[in-house]
């Protein structure tokens, strides 16, 4: 199963993104899996919080490797963005291990992000000949700045926790093993508010949702371009033979 459902907490929907030895790398399943599960938690009125985290020690690999050598077709992650932007129930995000690509991107779309110590993020878009994706173009130079945001996004290098603490993608760094409790502590105290209140607040906090989905469109016309391109097809080619699974 790649996605799988959990309710931790009455009023608490938990997403984990679980694809064993791939670091929970997203596939067409998963992406249909990952938004069908948000939009059902969303249209649950006695759910209040939505947690999105990933097994196995990771949170998410990004897009499957082998998915980006064998199609271009982006609608699957459309979707899944298209849901993020559109979901009306506090999302939180708890973070261990990897969060590549999507993986890092999706967090962009959370109202929190608790993030492990160790946990290492990464945007490689521009070394795999792909450009941003996920509404981060429009979205990091905002909540980072530009330099910041411009550092991470063109060369695509590695970065912790802290940094992405400093760039804003994250609330709070906790130590290894405890993202999900902080998490689920953090889905208890929205449980706590005055939910007709909660859910205003949270829709005026999204009140740019048609313009970001604009941008994404955007983005997205830009990548499948990329996608198709003999760069990028090239570099996905020669990366790590390990991760092909075709
Ligand atoms: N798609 C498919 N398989 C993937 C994957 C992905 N996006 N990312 C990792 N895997 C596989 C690896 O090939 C490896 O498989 P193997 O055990 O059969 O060799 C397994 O997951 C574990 O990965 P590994 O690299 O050994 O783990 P790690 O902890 O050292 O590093 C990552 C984890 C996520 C940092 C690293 O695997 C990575 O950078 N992956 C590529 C991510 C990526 O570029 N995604 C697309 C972004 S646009």
């Amino acid at each position: 199963m790649s996605i799988v459902v959990t309710e931790p907490h009455p009023g608490v929907r938990q997403l984990t993104m679980d694809r064993p030895g791939t670091k929970n790398a997203l596939d067409i399943a998963s992406y249909s899996a990952l938004s069908a599960g948000l939009q059902a938690a969303d249209a649950d009125e006695g759910v209040h919080a939505i947690i999105i985290t990933g097994a196995h020690g990771a949170f998410s690999s990004g897009n499957d490797l082998a998915d980006f050598r064998r199609n271009g077709d982006p609608t699957p992650a459309r979707d899944l963005l298209r849901a993020l932007v559109l979901v009306e129930t506090p999302l939180i995000a708890a973070v261990e291990g990897a969060a590549v690509g999507i993986g890092a991107t999706m967090l962009l779309h959370c109202d929190l992000v608790v993030a492990a110590q160790s946990a290492i993020f990464r945007m490689p878009f521009v070394p795999l000949g792909l450009t941003p994706e996920g509404g981060s173009s429009y979205l990091l130079p905002r909540i980072a700045g530009t330099k910041l945001a411009a550092e991470l996004l063109l060369f695509g290098d590695p970065f912790t926790a802290e940094v992405a603490e400093r760039a804003g993608m994250v609330n709070r760094v906790v130590p290894d093993g405890e993202a999900l409790t902080t998490a689920l502590a953090l889905a208890a105290r929205l449980g706590e508010l005055p939910p007709k209140a909660l859910r205003a607040a949270h829709r005026l906090l999204h009140k740019d949702r048609e313009q970001l989905l604009a941008i994404i469109d955007e983005e997205i016309t830009v990548f499948a371009e990329r996608l198709r391109s003999e760069e990028a097809q090239t570099i996905l080619n020669s990366f790590g033979d390990r991760s092909r699974r075709d």
